[in-house]
């Protein structure tokens, strides 16, 4: 079984595009919903918290691999992860290369969590690949809010999602690739592309998928397991969420506290 993991909903994008990779490949899900939003927290904390974390995790449900399907946890605990636990990790950045690649008017735009924009990892990304372009970040903790939202059924404002972009377009009007650099964007990708039709977007989720096909073909056997999902802390809503936890295969949904 491998073992997905984000602060909450971003990671079940990834999930979306594994089962669509490799549908036979059994997943647990962990959220540490008790500890959202990671973009907030300092780096300091999210370290500690996510090693720990994904620790026990290991040590309970033995996984053949884990997916760091968070942006803002690869980019901070990615090397601490690997250097202790012997699992092999898939991680998620933002897609610079891309972006930078297919843009003509060499003016991208990055949005993700605030944690995620100050980190040096996300400047050595810029250095390698889109060194000759000008990059317009944004470091928002409203759009993953507005994801967790919509997928609890929520419609989502478009005024809202508009005005909290609407920053990045300005500083950029010439703007046309733009980088999700936090996986809960992908459950407002529909909504990105109605608001601002001559961009182009671009999600990891896919990347992330295809990685993990290729590290699960590298081991001789990945040990099947209950297809369940994890959350940190307490779900108010645990009816939407569990009928909602459905649709992505998870039949069992497990929550602390
Ligand atoms: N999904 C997480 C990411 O990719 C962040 C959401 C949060 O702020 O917790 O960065």
């Amino acid at each position: 079984m491998i073992l997905v993991f984000d602060s909450g909903i971003g990671g079940l994008g990834v999930v979306r595009q594994i089962r669509r990779h490799t549908p036979q490949l059994p997943l647990a899900y962990l959220a540490d919903n008790g500890f959202y939003p990671y973009g907030e927290k300092s780096d300091e904390l999210l370290l500690n918290r996510v090693v720990k974390l994904i620790g026990e995790a290991i040590n309970m449900l033995q996984p053949g691999a884990v997916v760091v399907a968070c942006n803002t946890a690869s980019t901070i605990a990615l090397a601490a992860l690997r250097q202790t636990y012997r699992v092999p990790f898939i991680g998620c950045v933002p897609p610079i290369k891309p972006a930078a690649a297919a843009s003509q008017t060499r003016h991208l735009g990055l949005l993700a969590t605030p944690a995620t924009i100050r980190r040096p990892y996300l400047q050595d990304l810029l250095d390698k690949f889109a060194d000759d372009c000008t990059v317009h970040s944004l470091g928002t903790p409203l759009l993953a809010d507005m994801a967790e939202a919509k997928f609890r059924g929520e419609a989502v404002d478009l005024a809202a999602l508009e005005a909290a972009v609407a920053p990045m377009f300005m500083a950029g009007p010439t703007i046309d690739a733009v980088a999700l650099g936090c996986t809960h964007y992908t459950f407002l990708l529909n909504e990105l592309k109605v608001l601002y039709p001559g961009v182009m977007w671009f999600d990891p989720a896919g990347a992330v998928a295809r990685q993990t096909e290729a590290v699960v073909a590298r081991q001789e056997q990945v040990a099947d397991g209950p297809e369940r999902a994890f959350f940190t802390g307490k779900l108010p809503d645990l009816e939407i969420m569990k009928a909602a936890l459905a649709d992505y295969g998870f039949s069992e949904v497990m929550v602390a506290g």
